[in-house]
């Protein structure tokens, strides 16, 4: 049996391919191919879906991330504060914005840990933001940085990257049961084809409450134009046909979010009787969005083989993430804390999990693996 990692086929049914195709034909008659009303629909509901003031569609998730640290103002001589586990982008965002990173070490759930993060601080005076990753769509605690940055009195702002986070909610007292995106925060996402919300291509978002900070991601957006005093900003715009394609995704996205959590409920339960495996999201079954279902293995031996035998057996896996961002090449000497993450990092095998998976798919998974251990 097949287990492929995503299925587009299923996920861009004959139905929805339908309504795109309209919404194209219309756009193309129009000629509206830059911002149009599709963008300001889709805006206007992802916005009130995250009970934020604003939703800025932009042209990807790292240009959500760069265009949020330029906007505080971030630059030559500051420091960013990113999780030494995380999706390269998180750390090219800093780096395009002339700005240096600092490596923050991860805890069990791969999540920025809040007692590394204020070891940093202290290390370094010279951070002006942190940018948490909800990584896999495991709520970050993001109530326990803002204690931490509270706790060093100084002026530090966060920038979530919720690129995988989309379907996903908060964990923790204060934003508890609240949507991923609805913090305070400047909040990004990343609308790439295989997020949990994906796009026909490359499109990304910036959530904002602030009047001021809103109308300037939006001249940075669109080289610099709309507000008074003339800035340097970049084309970062979402192209109408995209954001069309978005909106048309967006009606269905919660059904397939509810799928997704029930394969990641049935793994949980199939996965239950293996004990050589750890399930990360073990306590967020209620709160991941499941962008990606992470599993622990022993030690890095035991990783390659099983992905090997999984692969012998027509499973997809992914080794996400491989290394530690201390040992991307680019990245060499970076400073800050990274050994759990190395850790991490070795043992780490994500399993297939898309909407679409059949419990005989999910079955054949959870054999496959207990043939593995010889259970
Ligand atoms: C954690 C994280 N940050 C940033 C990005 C960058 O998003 P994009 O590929 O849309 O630029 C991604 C996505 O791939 C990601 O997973």
């Amino acid at each position: 049996m097949n287990v492929s990692f995503y299925d587009f086929v299923s996920l861009h049914h004959s139905e929805f391919q339908q309504k795109v195709m309209e919404s194209f034909q219309k756009i193309v008659s129009s000629g509206q191919f830059i911002e149009g009303e599709y963008n300001t629909a889709f805006e206007k509901e992802f916005a009130s879906y995250h009970q934020r003031k604003h939703a800025l569609l932009v042209a990807n998730g790292t240009d959500a991330l760069e265009l949020s640290l330029r906007a505080q103002g971030i630059s030559h001589g500051d420091k960013v504060a990113v999780p030494a586990v995380t999706f390269y982008a998180t750390a090219e965002a800093v780096y395009s914005e002339k700005a240096e990173v600092v490596l923050v070490d991860i805890d069990e759930t791969g999540q920025m840990d809040p007692f590394s993060l204020e070891r940093v601080l202290k290390q370094h005076p010279e951070i002006k933001s942190i940018m948490p990753v909800h990584l896999y769509g495991i709520p970050a605690p993001i109530e326990e940085f803002e204690k931490v940055i509270e706790k060093s009195g100084r002026n530090i702002s966060i920038v979530e990257d919720g690129a995988q986070a989309f379907g996903g909610l908060y964990s923790g007292e204060k934003y508890k049961g609240k949507r991923l995106g609805s913090s305070p925060h400047l909040h990004t996402f990343s609308f790439y084809p295989t997020k949990n919300l994906g796009a026909a291509g490359d499109a990304g978002a910036i959530l904002v409450d602030d009047e001021e900070m809103m109308l300037k991601l939006k001249a940075l957006r669109n080289h610099g134009r709309g507000v008074e005093e003339k800035i340097f900003g970049r084309n970062s715009r979402c192209d109408h046909l995209q954001a069309a394609f978005l909106y048309h995704k967006w009606q269905e996205v919660e059904k397939f979010q509810q799928q997704r959590k029930e394969v990641a409920h049935q793994y949980q339960e199939l996965l239950g009787g293996i004990s050589s495996i750890q399930v990360v999201a073990r306590n967020f079954m209620e709160t991941s969005s499941f962008h990606l279902f992470p599993i622990l293995t022993k030690d890095g031996k035991e990783k390659i083989a099983l992905r090997d035998f999984l692969q012998e057996k027509k499973i997809s896996t992914s080794l996400f993430y491989e290394h530690s961002l201390a040992h991307e090449m680019p990245l060499k000497g970076v400073k800050g804390e990274y050994a759990f993450a190395d850790k991490f990092c070795q043992r780490v095998l994500c399993l297939p999990i898309h909407p679409f998976l059949t419990k005989e798919q999910l079955d054949y998974v959870a054999s496959s693996l207990r043939s593995f251990y010889g259970i």
